[in-house]
C-alpha cells in the first residue's frame, strides 16, 4: 500500500511533465474582508488560479506574492488558490498588491490591487504630572505605538473644553513626541488632548482626539486687589490713598514685584512684602484715571484696574482782562472768576509774582506792564490755575529820523540806502518811505532798530517816512529829507563860433556844450594832440566858451573839449567832437605886403634914375636908349590892383561860411577894432542841432552876451 502510493507520487510528475498539457486560464486576486480595510483588523490576499490540464491531478506550480512590486512571499502549491495573511493591518500595510503563478516555464500575473487602510489607531497621552504651580511646565507625551513614523503630531491645552494652546508637531523616526507646555496665570484644571495624522500617497488619515488625565493648577499669588480711601466718592481736596495686595503661596518662593500704575505711568512699586501704597495728600482732578495693579514674577504676571473718578470742587478760574493790548497811560481791569462765584481766596500774579491778593486789579500801565498774566483760585486746600494771559502794552513811537548813513552824493541811476528810525515806540513798527506824500515802500521792525531802504532815483527826491505802531494814535511823520542825485555828463559838444577860418588877427571863438549834467561842470579845452588842456573852466552852466583875440597861424589846428562832473567817474569822462580851426593872411597885410613891394621898386626906380642923370652929367656924351625901365612898372600896378579883387573873393567866402553855420553875428561885417583892447560879443542867435538834445534849452537859444576885458589869451 505504501510502496504504490510512493509509485503515484514518484511517477505523476513525471508523467504529467512528459505527457499531459496544461494552461493557465486566469489568475486574480481577491482580499478578505476587502480592499479597503479598518486599521487593526485582519487581512487576507488569496491568490486564486484557474488551470487547466489533461491530467487527473493539478500539477505543482509556484505562486508569489508582491507588494509595491517588492516579493512577499514565495510558495509552492498544488491548490488552485493561495493566501497571504497581514494580521492587524496598518496604514503602512496599504499599497498595491499583485500575485504571480509560475508552471513549467509559464508564468501569469494579476493587475495591482490595491489596498487602503482606513482610520489611525487612537493615541496614547500622559502627563508627566497632574498637579502643577502656576509658572511651571507639563510635558505631554504622545505616541501611536501601533504604526510607524513619520507621524504628524496635534496636542492641545484645554480648560473647560476651550483650546487655550495648541503645538504641532511632524516626527519622522519615532512613533512618538512629547511636548512641553507652561502653566499660566489663568489655567485652573487643565486636560491635553492629542490627535495623530498620518499621510500616505495621495490620502490621509487622522486619528481621533485622544484626552490626558486632568491636570490641576495651584496659584502661586493671587489677583491683586484695590483697597481704595476715601471709599465712595472722591471729591477735590480729599487725601487719596490706593492700597495693592496680594497673596501669595507659602511654597512659592520666586521674587516678584507689584507696580502701581497710572495709565502708562509707574506711580509706586515694592519688590518685597504683598502690598504697595500710592497716595497724595491733595486729590485733583489731574488724579482722575484708571489705575493698574500688576504683579509680576519671572513667568507670571497677574493685573488689576481701577477707575479713579475724582469729583471737581470748583472749576478752573479765569483771567478776564479789558484788554489785550493796551496804549502807555491806558486802563487795565483784570479779574479771576470762577464758574458759580463760589467764596475762594484769588492771587493774581505776573510772571509768578504776586501782584494782588484780591479777586480784581486795575491799574494805569507802563510798557514795562507787558508781560504774561494769570491768577489763582484757592477753596479749602486746592489751588487752581487759570491760563495765561498775554498783556502788550505800547508806547507811541517818536518822530521818526530819516538818514542817510553815507556822506557820498548820490548819482544818479545808483543805489544808496535810506534809515528810517524812531528811537522811542514799542515794537512792532511798521515803517513807510514816502515821496510826495505817496509812500511805497514799507518795512516791519520788531526792534528799535532802523528800518533800511534801497532806492536808486533819477532825479533829486525828497524823501519822508512815517512810523507806526499798535499804539491807537497811529502814525508819525518824519522831517523831508532832501536827496541830491548828481547827473553825470552824457555828451559834448565843440563849436566854432563866427568862422571856420578865420583870418589871422581875428579872434577865435569856441564853444564847448553838454546836454545834461549837474553843476558844476568842469570843461576842459584841448589842441592837436597835447595832453595838457590849454583852457580849463568850472561853471555852472551847459556851456562855456573860450576865444583867442588875435589868431595866428599857430592857432590853427583840431580842438576838442573835455566836461565831467562828481558823478563822472575815472574814465568816463566825455569827449567832445573834432574841429578843425584855419586861419589866413588878412586882407590889410596883404596890401601892407603890396605896398612895401611897390615902394621897393619906386625906391629902384629913383636910384636907377638918379644913377642915368648922374652918368649923363658926367659923360655928356654916351647913348640915349639906356633911360627906358618903364613897362615893369606899368606891371606892377597892375598887380596892386588885383589884390583887392582876391581879398574881396575870399571875403564872399567867409560869408558862405557863417551862412553854413547858421550864425549871425550882428558885427558880421564890421571890421574888428584891433586897436581896442575890449572885446565885445553881443547876442549871437544859434540854431546848432547838437543843442537840440540838451533838456535844459531847446531850438533857438541865446548863446552868450558877454562884454570882457581882453586878457590875451593867448596860446602857450
Ligand atoms: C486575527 O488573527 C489573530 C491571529 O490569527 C487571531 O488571534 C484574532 O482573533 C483575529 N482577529 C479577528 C478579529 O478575527
Ligand atoms: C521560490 O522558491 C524556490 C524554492 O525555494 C526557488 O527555487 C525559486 O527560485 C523561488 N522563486 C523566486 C522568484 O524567488
Ligand atoms: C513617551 O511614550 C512612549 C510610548 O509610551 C515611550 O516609549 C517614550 O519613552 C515616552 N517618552 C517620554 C519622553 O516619556
Ligand atoms: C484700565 O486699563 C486697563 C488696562 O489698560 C483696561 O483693561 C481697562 O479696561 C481700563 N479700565 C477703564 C475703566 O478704563
Ligand atoms: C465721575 O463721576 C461723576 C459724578 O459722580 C460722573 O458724572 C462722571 O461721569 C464720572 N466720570 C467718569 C469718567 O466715570
Ligand atoms: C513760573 O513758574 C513756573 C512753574 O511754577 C515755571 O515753569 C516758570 O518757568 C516760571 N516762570 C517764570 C518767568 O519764572
Ligand atoms: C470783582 O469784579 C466783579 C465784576 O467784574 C464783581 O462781580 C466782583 O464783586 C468784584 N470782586 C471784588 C472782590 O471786588
Ligand atoms: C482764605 O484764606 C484764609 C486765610 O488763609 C482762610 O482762613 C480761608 O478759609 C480761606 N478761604 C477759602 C474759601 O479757602
Ligand atoms: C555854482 O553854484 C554853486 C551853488 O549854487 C556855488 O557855490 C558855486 O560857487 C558856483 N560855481 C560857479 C563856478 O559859479
Amino acid at each position: 500500500m505504501y510502496l504504490a502510493l510512493l509509485g503515484i507520487l514518484w511517477f505523476c510528475p513525471r508523467l504529467k511533465g512528459q505527457e499531459n498539457s496544461f494552461t493557465i486560464n486566469k489568475i486574480e486576486m481577491k482580499a478578505e474582508p476587502g480592499w479597503e480595510v479598518e486599521n487593526g483588523k485582519n487581512l487576507t490576499l488569496k491568490c486564486l488560479v484557474d488551470i487547466s490540464t489533461t491530467s487527473k491531478f493539478l500539477s505543482q506550480h509556484e505562486v508569489l506574492f508582491y507588494k509595491d512590486d517588492i516579493l512577499l512571499k514565495n510558495v509552492t502549491s498544488w491548490n488552485k488558490e493561495e493566501g497571504f495573511f497581514i494580521q492587524a493591518v496598518r496604514i503602512y500595510d496599504g499599497g498595491n498588491y499583485k500575485c504571480t503563478v509560475i508552471l513549467n516555464n509559464k508564468e501569469k500575473t494579476t493587475r495591482d490591487y490595491a489596498v487602503s487602510v482606513k482610520g489611525v489607531p487612537s493615541p496614547r497621552v500622559k502627563v508627566d504630572k497632574t498637579e502643577v504651580m502656576e509658572g511651571s511646565v507639563v510635558a505631554v507625551n504622545c505616541s501611536v505605538p501601533e504604526e510607524k513614523p513619520p507621524i504628524y503630531f496635534i496636542i492641545e491645552k484645554l480648560e473647560m473644553n476651550i483650546c487655550k494652546q495648541k503645538k504641532q508637531k511632524q516626527v519622522l523616526d519615532r512613533n512618538y513626541v512629547t511636548m512641553d507646555f507652561p502653566i499660566e496665570e489663568r489655567d485652573h484644571v487643565l486636560i491635553f488632548q492629542c490627535q495623530a495624522k498620518i499621510s500616505f500617497g495621495t490620502f490621509s488619515e487622522a486619528s481621533e482626539f485622544t484626552k490626558s488625565d486632568l491636570v490641576t493648577v495651584r496659584e502661586t499669588f493671587s489677583i491683586p486687589s484695590f483697597q481704595i480711601t476715601p471709599e465712595g466718592e472722591i471729591t477735590e481736596g480729599d487725601p487719596l490713598k490706593l492700597k495693592c495686595t496680594i497673596q501669595v503661596t507659602h511654597m512659592f518662593l520666586e521674587a516678584r514685584e507689584i507696580i502701581i500704575q497710572k495709565d502708562r505711568e509707574i506711580v509706586a512699586y515694592t519688590k518685597q512684602g504683598t502690598e504697595v501704597t500710592y497716595s497724595t495728600p491733595i486729590a485733583r482732578v489731574e488724579h482722575m484715571g484708571n489705575y493698574t495693579c500688576k504683579v509680576e514674577s519671572s513667568r507670571i504676571s497677574k493685573v488689576n484696574s481701577i477707575f479713579i473718578n475724582i469729583t471737581e470742587l470748583f472749576s478752573k478760574p479765569e483771567l478776564l482782562i479789558s484788554s489785550n493790548h493796551l496804549d502807555e497811560g491806558g486802563k487795565l481791569d483784570l479779574s479771576c472768576q470762577i464758574s458759580g462765584s463760589p467764596l475762594a481766596n484769588f492771587t493774581i500774579q505776573k510772571e509768578n509774582t504776586t501782584i494782588t491778593n484780591s479777586q480784581n486789579f486795575t491799574k494805569r500801565v507802563w510798557v514795562r506792564d507787558s508781560g504774561t498774566y494769570r491768577c489763582l483760585a484757592a477753596i479749602r486746600n486746592v489751588i487752581k490755575e487759570s491760563d495765561p494771559v498775554q498783556l502788550s502794552v505800547f508806547e507811541i513811537v517818536s518822530k521818526p529820523r530819516i538818514f542817510r548813513n553815507s556822506k557820498s552824493e548820490v548819482i544818479k541811476g545808483q543805489q544808496f540806502e535810506l534809515s528810517c528810525q524812531s528811537i522811542n515806540g514799542t515794537p512792532p513798527i511798521r515803517y513807510h518811505l514816502c515821496i510826495m506824500n505817496a509812500c511805497k515802500k514799507q518795512q516791519k521792525m520788531y526792534s528799535n532798530e532802523p528800518a533800511k531802504f534801497f532806492e536808486r532815483p533819477t532825479a533829486t527826491t525828497e524823501y519822508t517816512c512815517v512810523a507806526e505802531n499798535h499804539h491807537s494814535q497811529g502814525s508819525v511823520a518824519s522831517d523831508v529829507l532832501n536827496v541830491v542825485v548828481i547827473v553825470p555828463v552824457a555828451r559834448v559838444n565843440l563849436s566854432i563860433l563866427l568862422h571856420e577860418e578865420v583870418e589871422s588877427g581875428k579872434e577865435v571863438v569856441l564853444r564847448c556844450s553838454t546836454d545834461e549834467g549837474s553843476w558844476p561842470i568842469h570843461y576842459k579845452f584841448y589842441r592837436h594832440d597835447s595832453a595838457v588842456p590849454f583852457f580849463e573852466k568850472t561853471s555852472n552852466d551847459t556851456h562855456v566858451i573860450w576865444h583867442t583875440l588875435q589868431a595866428s597861424k599857430e592857432d590853427e589846428g583840431q580842438y576838442y573839449c573835455l566836461a565831467s562832473n562828481r558823478a563822472n567817474l575815472h574814465g568816463n569822462i566825455p569827449k567832445s567832437n573834432v574841429i578843425t580851426v584855419k586861419v589866413t593872411l588878412a586882407p590889410w597885410m596883404k596890401g601892407l605886403i603890396a605896398l612895401f613891394i611897390i615902394g621897393a621898386i619906386i625906391v629902384t626906380l629913383v636910384l636907377v634914375a638918379r644913377w642915368y642923370f648922374l652918368k649923363k652929367a658926367k659923360a655928356k656924351q654916351m647913348p640915349v636908349e639906356m633911360s627906358r625901365p618903364g613897362p615893369p612898372l606899368n606891371s606892377n600896378t597892375e598887380k596892386t590892383q588885383s589884390d583887392p579883387n582876391v581879398e574881396a573873393n575870399s571875403h564872399s567866402g567867409y560869408n558862405d561860411d557863417i551862412g553854413n553855420h547858421t550864425m549871425k553875428p550882428t558885427n558880421e561885417h564890421k571890421e574888428p577894432d584891433h586897436s581896442n583892447v575890449d572885446v565885445e560879443y553881443t547876442e549871437v542867435e544859434v540854431l546848432t542841432p547838437d543843442l537840440h538834445r540838451a533838456p535844459e534849452r531847446k531850438g533857438t537859444e541865446t548863446v552868450y552876451s558877454e562884454i570882457r576885458k581882453a586878457e590875451n589869451r593867448r596860446l602857450p
